[in-house]
């Protein structure tokens, strides 16, 4: 069994999370997640990064001490994680103890070996960006955000930077180091230009880690920020059992980053790791940015868009889903909620939902709800083949772009299947078949459906890493179990066996209408007017302590059809119908088209609202039969509550109403069925 180390950003608490946060996590979990099916010995990280001037800042203009401001942002982003289920094995804060110790640590080691040295600084930083911006002058705007740039004149202490040019250019030989090529090649020549040694430490406020020795100077800020990646599994510990994990989980295997933070984890930090002589990450990955409106989502911007809203409408499997897709890794990507509920509705509600729910309510339908087998040979047709060879090739097409973390070509992918298999169906028949009884029909429905539950297995044991929920739920129905315990590795087509019995089957993915859009862009609306008057990127203390506004989620309509899009006995026998007499009729004021009226259905009577009144004068009506919906939720019309439906022919062009009735006398309360 191998290791797997991957770690994401730890993120500033000067902001409340949003979808760009979300987006490298989803990523992060998404391989975590698929690691773990591999079998691999998984370590996933993610935490805060709570020290430096900007926090400080930003703690002052919430009226808060640093600490408290950090222990509420923080926790927002550790439940956040919760509620979406990220499978993170840690989640590190910079201002525990654990961390501060073993950065002193690793400061005290590198300086040991030489690589520090006390000096003074004189030039321009940026605390938005925690950045020192070499060779700008007082008053010029940092190179990355924008913003005006402060003039600093302090002793402190310098890492040697520019000892390690050579050797780092050695280690970008490597290919893989740092991902993608474009950003390899930015870092290059970065560094080939010439390298200047680095201030690591603060001496004009104190919100950070002090200096071993030295406790009027903080450590800066990115120095003990990068630290959390071996903090976190137990470098610089005493104990035993932390040494034994870092020794087994360092180098990590994958260290994922949003481009803007290139610089920090390709150049500094693998110095740092140099100077204290310890190995190198084995790959660096950096993504794109998350746009919203055309330009980068950011506090600042009043653009960000909130991971909750998206929860509380369609879910994190669809954010998840959304995420991965539509966006290719290592480009900026847009997002929007068109886009999302578009995405949502063709692959998730109708795309693998509907493959499920179709592909299960056959074999339910034909089979008593369990799996058939292909057994004869002549029920067999080249389709069948096509679509066993194709998901196949599909395990080893999705393992291989995602490898490369290119999950949108991946999910791709995996969705071609699941279109290839609907036309499949389509072609098949499988419902002509099962109203035959003759034994080749049914040996042909046997090996269609197969194929199908057969296809619709691969593409959820796949999708399993980025959509975890409705997976999950699948594999119950498929009769499977607990998806987790697959052994990915292992999978591939003819595993299901004859006769698995399905759980109950239930529609995953319902399909979302165009109200899910409003609402989304209503919930965000709403909380943009609370944060749009900032400028700076300090949240005030108004937006810092405003509730998030508790939307209700929306019911998705649930649509229960089969595929051939006829409803069952099953379905119809839900609907309530009753002969009813009525008893009082008359008109609503104020409305030409409304009755009220009092119907007897045999229990009980009922009041009924219905649009009946240019068609039948109300004294017309009384001791007439009539037959009601009688389990229709209650509805409030003009103030009334109308408590069932009378039903009536609709007629074509004047839509006039015709009440239905009967010709022989039955008596109030007979059920219609
Ligand atoms: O930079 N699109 O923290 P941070 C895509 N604390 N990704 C985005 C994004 C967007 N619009 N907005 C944020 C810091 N991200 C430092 C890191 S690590 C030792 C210290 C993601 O709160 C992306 O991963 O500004 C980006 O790199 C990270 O959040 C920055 O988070
Ligand atoms: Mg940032």
């Amino acid at each position: 069994m191998s290791k797997f180390y991957i770690t994401t950003p730890i993120y500033y608490v000067n902001a409340r999370p949003h979808i760009g946060h979300a987006y490298t996590t989803i990523a992060c979990d998404t391989i975590a997640r698929r690691h773990r099916m591999l079998g691999d010995d998984t370590f996933f990280l993610t935490g805060t990064d709570e020290h430096g001037q900007k926090i400080e800042r930003a703690a002052e203009a919430a009226a808060k001490t640093p600490q408290q401001y950090a222990d509420e942002i923080s926790s927002e982003f550790r439940q956040l994680w919760k509620r979406m289920g990220i499978s993170n094995d840690d989640f590190i804060r910079t201002t525990e103890e654990r961390h501060k110790k073993r950065v002193q640590e690793l400061f005290r080691r590198i300086r040991d070996n030489g690589y520090i040295y006390q000096g003074t600084y004189t030039g321009q930083y940026c605390v938005y960006d925690e950045l020192y911006v070499d060779g700008a002058q007082p008053g010029d705007p940092c190179p990355t955000c924008g913003r005006i740039t402060e003039t600093v004149h302090e002793e402190n202490y310098f890492f040697k930077l520019s000892a390690f040019q050579d050797k780092l250019l050695e280690a970008y030989a490597n290919p893989d180091f740092i991902r993608p090529e474009t950003r390899r090649n930015e870092v290059i020549s970065f560094v080939r230009s010439g390298l200047r040694d680095q201030s690591i430490s603060r001496s004009v406020f104190s919100w950070g880690i002090p200096v071993p020795d030295d406790p009027k100077q903080v450590i800066y800020v990115w120095f003990d920020a990068l630290a959390n990646y071996i903090t976190a599994i137990g470098y610089g510990s005493s104990h035993p059992g932390a040494q034994e994990a870092f020794k087994k989980y360092w180098p990590a295997d994958v260290q994922m980053i949003g481009k803007e933070i290139v610089r920090f984890h390709c150049v500094y930090w693998p110095a740092f790791l140099m100077a204290a002589n310890l190995p190198l990450p084995k790959a660096i990955v950096a993504h794109g940015w998350l746009l919203f409106e055309e330009s980068k989502m950011s506090k600042s911007r009043g653009n960000i868009v909130r991971t909750e809203t998206i929860l509380d409408v369609l879910g994190a499997d669809a954010l998840r889903y959304f995420l991965l897709r539509e966006v290719v890794f290592g480009q900026d990507g847009s997002f929007s909620f068109d886009a999302l509920v578009q995405r949502y509705n063709s692959d998730l509600a109708n795309g693998i939902g509907n493959l499920a729910s179709r592909t299960l309510t056959m074999i339910n339908r034909y089979f008593r709800g369990e799996v058939p087998y292909p057994s004869h040979a002549a029920s067999r047709r080249p389709a069948d083949d096509t679509i066993a060879k194709l998901a196949q090739k599909t395990i080893r097409e999705f393992a291989n772009f995602f490898d490369q973390f290119q999950f949108s070509r991946a999910l791709e992918t995996a969705w071609a299947l699941v279109a290839a298999v609907d036309k499949y169906i389509v072609e098949n028949e499988p419902w002509s078949l099962g109203e035959k009884q003759d034994e080749d029909s049914r040996s042909r429905l046997a090996t269609v459906l197969y194929t199908s539950a057969e296809a619709l297995r691969i593409v959820t044991a796949l999708a399993h890493p980025v959509i975890p929920d409705a997976t999950a739920k699948i594999w119950m129905q498929l009769g499977l179990g607990d998806i987790q315990k697959v052994a990915l590795k292992e999978l591939a087509w003819g595993q299901l066996h004859l006769g698995t019995r399905l759980g109950e089957v239930q529609p995953v993915f319902p399909r979302a209408d165009k109200s899910a859009v409003e609402r989304m862009q209503q919930m965000e609306d709403q909380q943009r007017t609370s944060v749009a008057d900032e400028v700076k990127d300090t949240p005030s203390p108004a937006a810092s302590t405003q509730a998030s506004t508790k939307a209700q989620p929306i019911a998705p309509s649930v649509t229960n059809v089969t595929p051939d899009g006829k409803i069952t006995i099953d379905d119809f026998a839900k609907i309530d119908l009753r002969v009813g007499v009525v008893k009082v009729a008359e008109r609503v004021p104020k409305s030409d088209k409304l009755l009220r009226m009092e119907v007897d259905i045999g229990s009980e009577v009922r009041q009924v609202v219905a649009g009946i009144a240019e068609a039948y004068a109300p004294e017309t009506l009384i001791g007439r039969k009539v037959v009601i919906v009688a389990n229709l939720a209650p509805r409030k019309l003009r103030g009334l509550e109308s408590n069932g439906m009378i039903v009536a022919a609709s007629l074509e062009g004047s839509g006039r109403p015709v009440l239905a009735g009967f010709l022989e006398d039955v008596p109030p309360g007979a059920r219609l069925k």
